[in-house]
């Protein structure tokens, strides 16, 4: 053999063997119209590419190790949905995901802590779910230009900030979710593409904004600013003391959770923090001459609002006080 081709074959070989498995005990389910067509059991490969079903399928649930998704990973044409759930996946890489026109993917159950630049830029994802992994870092280019999204699901992780970019280019979104994460702050104009996309492309569909169960102690007055409707905002489960009546100038909201935070009163025009149609506030440590003010609002509004177990809380808290004075004119008797 010629010195050329043997340095050639050589080359072949290495490259050949530097090839590690990316892929272990990994199972590939493809379905069409729901109903099971394609099967494949791989114990170790480098590419998933070569294993993928050849035929046509709508959906592809793929189960397994994958701790890395390397550029390039999935390179996936002409499919409606891809399901990784749970595979234990730690890092995705930029270039990684490689959809075509697929409308939903989720990555819900694995083990991501990191979302990297432009890993889902541009994608024409509709769902995107990315919830109960370990994420705490979202780079400001994650997720924009994604141009028909409707739901990002980001809830169960760890993420302590909302970045206003995330949302750039994309103005389908309806459902915003991050509950049960460690958001401190609601900042200002945190909505503002959303709010600009929706008035200049005029969007009416409903935007939901999900941030219940996070540590929010500050919600700005101008975090919402620019956007004219909002399906619901869900606050419980937080650590407000308050809302400013701002928040919702020039806003109709449907409707507002407040509950499980840290409310004894709210300062300001009742009329505008509690322009929501729907609004639920209940639990609170409502200070029960502030829970007069609120109750006398409500009736005269025409308004209701959940205050029965303040109004319990408070009765009770009477009586309590009217024994305790009862016992002590026993006393002193
Ligand atoms: C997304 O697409 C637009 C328009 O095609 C392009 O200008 C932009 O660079 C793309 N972004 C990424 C991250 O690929
Ligand atoms: C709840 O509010 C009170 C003031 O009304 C404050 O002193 C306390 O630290 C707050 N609790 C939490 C857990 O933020």
């Amino acid at each position: 053999m010629c010195c050329k081709q043997f340095v050639i074959l050589l080359s072949l070989l290495s490259t050949a063997i530097s090839k590690e498995a990316r892929f272990e005990n990994v199972e590939i389910n493809g379905y069409d119209l729901s109903k099971l067509v394609y099967s494949k059991k791989i114990e170790k490969a480098f590419s998933l590419t070569e294993n993928l079903p050849k035929n046509y399928v709508d959906k592809l649930v793929i189960s397994g190790n994958i701790p890395v998704l390397h550029e390039g990973a999935l390179n996936l044409k002409e499919l409606d949905e891809l399901v990784m759930e749970n595979c234990k996946i730690r890092e995705i890489q930029p270039g990684a995901i490689n959809v075509g026109e697929m409308r939903k993917l989720s990555l819900n159950r694995n083990l991501i802590t990191e979302i990297k630049p432009h890993v889902f830029s541009n994608l024409s994802l509709f769902v995107l779910d990315l919830s109960k992994n370990n994420i705490n870092k979202i780079d400001s280019n994650a997720f924009n230009d994604m141009s028909n999204l409707m739901t990002l699901n980001l809830g169960w992780n760890n993420i302590d900030r909302i970045d206003s970019n995330w949302f750039r280019g994309a103005p389908e979104l309806t459902h915003f979710t991050m509950h049960h994460n460690s958001i401190q702050e609601v900042p200002d104009k945190v909505f503002h593409y959303l709010a600009e996309n929706r008035n200049s492309k005029q969007i009416s569909t409903s935007l939901g904004i999900v941030l219940d169960h996070n540590k929010i102690k500050t919600v700005h007055p101008g975090a919402f600013k620019g956007l004219k409707e909002i399906e619901m905002v869900w606050l419980h489960d937080n650590l407000l003391q308050g809302l400013d009546e701002n928040t919702w100038e020039s806003i109709h909201l449907r409707q507002l959770t407040l509950g499980n935070n840290n409310i004894t009163c709210f300062e300001g025009d009742l009329d505008k923090i509690l322009s929501a149609d729907k609004i639920s506030v209940e639990p609170n440590p409502f200070d029960c001459a502030c829970l007069e003010k609120l109750m006398g609002w409500s009736k005269q509004s025409k308004k209701s609002i959940d205050l029965f177990y303040a109004d319990n809380e408070c009765k009770l808290k009477d009586i309590r006080r009217r024994i305790d004075n009862l016992n002590k004119a026993f006393d002193n008797y």
